[in-house]
């Protein structure tokens, strides 16, 4: 009988590069080494879409967003964010395996880095960015987002009308002020 897993036991270097905006059965069949920490998820895993990245790191590399913004914010036909349309009572959860830690922002101004290995929850009023790499290294990020966000849609997170949930790249973000080749 195969082992279940626990969720340290994932091999990131083993994985494809994710999946993009899958059902939870999508996620599982695609990524079926993630089913048990997908198990240790603290509601309803229907009600949720997923987003899975894998990212092979070299230091000062970012994969995320590198600067304060928010996640889902709907936007207006010309591309503006509209916080008139935000709805916080449905919300999203981060789990990343290790560094680089998303840094979030607190109304004070304040800002502290997520735990790692951790559902976080946050909203579409959460500011937040990605920090860079101080390793080289192999990094997992599951984002679970409230399906009632409609991130599927054009207006939320989708532009090109993306549908394959087989996630087929996976970019990383550079301070150019600090690369070298
Ligand atoms: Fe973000």
């Amino acid at each position: 009988m195969r082992k279940k897993m626990k969720p340290q036991d994932i091999i990131w270097s083993d994985q494809h590069c994710g999946v993009h905006q899958a059902t939870v059965d999508e996620l599982e069949e695609l990524m079926p080494d993630l089913k048990g920490l997908i198990a240790t998820f603290p509601e309803n895993v229907y009600d949720y879409i997923w987003d899975v990245k894998v990212h092979m790191l070299m230091p000062g590399q970012y994969p995320c967003i590198p600067n304060w913004h928010r996640d889902m914010v709907p936007r207006d036909e010309t591309g503006k964010e509209d916080l008139s349309k935000v709805t916080p009572e449905y919300p999203m959860y981060l789990w990343l395996s290790s560094g680089p830690l998303t840094e979030f922002q607190l109304e004070d101004g304040h800002s502290y880095k997520i735990r790692s290995q951790t559902w976080t929850k946050f909203t579409q009023l959460d500011l937040h960015r990605g920090l860079p790499s101080s390793d080289f290294t192999w990094r997992g990020l599951i984002r679970a987002t409230h399906k009632n966000l409609n991130i599927s849609s054009p207006q939320v997170n989708n532009p090109f009308g993306r549908k394959s949930a087989l996630r087929r790249h996976c970019q990383v973000y550079l301070d150019a002020n600090n690369f070298s080749w």
